[in-house]
């Protein structure tokens, strides 16, 4: 049985002592839903891969209340200081070298000698951090290869019955998943596009490598071009609909779609995002119950975070 808790004192302050526990709770970040665990305790992450049927080899983002609390975990270097300064809380996960004296289970980065640290934003979830007092792993939570969730109904759908508990705390304003930088390197490298845009990186942290593409980036495994796959396949860059093909739209829609889900009638790369995965979700749903075939995807402009969203339609358009 998984227990859905409000996101008031008493939901907030349950949800803190279940993980002290050990227990995987699901809570709402900014970004999208994360599954948690005690971030320290091998027993409870271990249990978070096995929730998601997920390979081993992935490893876990580790979230705090503060920078202070986030830089105890790994070496800080001074762009880290100067994007923590700027970006936090906030959707942006900084990937640096682990400190020796780390409490941080191994199994939480799959035995890496570097670790991805990030302070969320969002008053429930950072309230929910201090309560616990130790770092909380917290990948998507979602069944592996599946869309990330953006509301707890979609965390149940996976999840229920697999975890202890989901915090409700709403909609995830963002909608994509943390921009992931690693700064262990000469250039800071992105490793996931996400939440932050590239060029606000760029203009504290100055030039950003791009990491190659996943397949060939052992560095950054949870990369897999397969990701965030729907259950309909997708096709991108759409500029007509077949008939048996439901539509994701960006502006104006494409004439002849009988369904159709717009992720911004305005083509506002930020609204697309935050609606990105409801809609893949909902086109998935409403085109099977049709005899759909297929998902159609418009091309999204790469401005902001539409960098994010194309990367992640790319992501469920891949082999699987
Ligand atoms: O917005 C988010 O980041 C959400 C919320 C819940 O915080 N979390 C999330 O976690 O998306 P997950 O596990 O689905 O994705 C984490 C990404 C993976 O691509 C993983 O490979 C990468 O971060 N990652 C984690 N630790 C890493 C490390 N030490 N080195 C390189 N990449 C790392
Ligand atoms: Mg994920």
């Amino acid at each position: 049985m998984t227990i859905v808790l409000g996101a008031d004192a008493a939901g907030i302050a349950e949800a803190a002592a279940l993980l002290r526990r050990g227990a995987l709770v699901a809570f709402g970040t900014e970004t999208v839903y994360g599954l948690g665990a005690d971030a320290t305790d091998a027993d409870a992450v271990a249990r978070v891969f096995a929730a998601k049927g997920r390979p081993r080899f992935n490893p876990l983002i580790c979230h705090y209340p503060d920078a202070g609390s986030a830089f105890r975990d790994v070496v800080p270097t001074d762009a880290a200081g100067r994007l923590a300064e700027r970006f936090w809380p906030g959707p942006l996960t900084i990937v640096l070298r682990r400190s020796l004296h780390s409490a941080v289970a191994l199994l939480t980065g799959a035995g890496l000698d570097t670790l991805a640290v990030r302070v969320p934003a969002g008053e429930t979830s950072r309230t929910l951090l201090r309560a616990v007092g130790q770092p909380v792993a917290a990948p998507s939570a979602n069944r592996s290869g599946a869309v990330s969730p953006t509301t707890a109904r979609h965390v149940l759908s996976g999840l229920s019955g697999r975890i202890e508990a989901v915090l409700d705390s709403g909609p995830c304003p963002v909608g994509v998943e943390s921009t992931v930088l690693d700064l262990t390197g000469e250039l800071p490298v992105l490793l996931r596009p996400g939440g932050v845009p590239l060029e606000a990186i760029e203009a504290v942290a100055g030039q950003v490598a791009r990491a190659g593409h996943a397949a060939d980036s052992p560095r950054s495994p949870g990369l897999l071009p397969s990701h965030y796959a729907p259950g309909l396949p997708v096709r991108l860059d759409a500029v007509s609909v077949a008939a048996n093909e439901a539509l994701l739209a960006f502006g104006p829609p494409l004439a002849g779609a009988g369904l159709v889900f717009n992720l911004s009638a305005d083509g506002d790369p930020t609204e697309a995002a935050s609606r990105l995965f409801e809609g893949l979700r909902w086109l998935d749903e409403q085109g099977a119950a049709r005899g759909l075939q297929r998902i159609a995807a418009m091309p999204v402009s790469e401005r902001g975070l539409g960098l994010a969203v194309a990367d992640r339609l790319r992501r469920a358009a891949g082999p699987r």
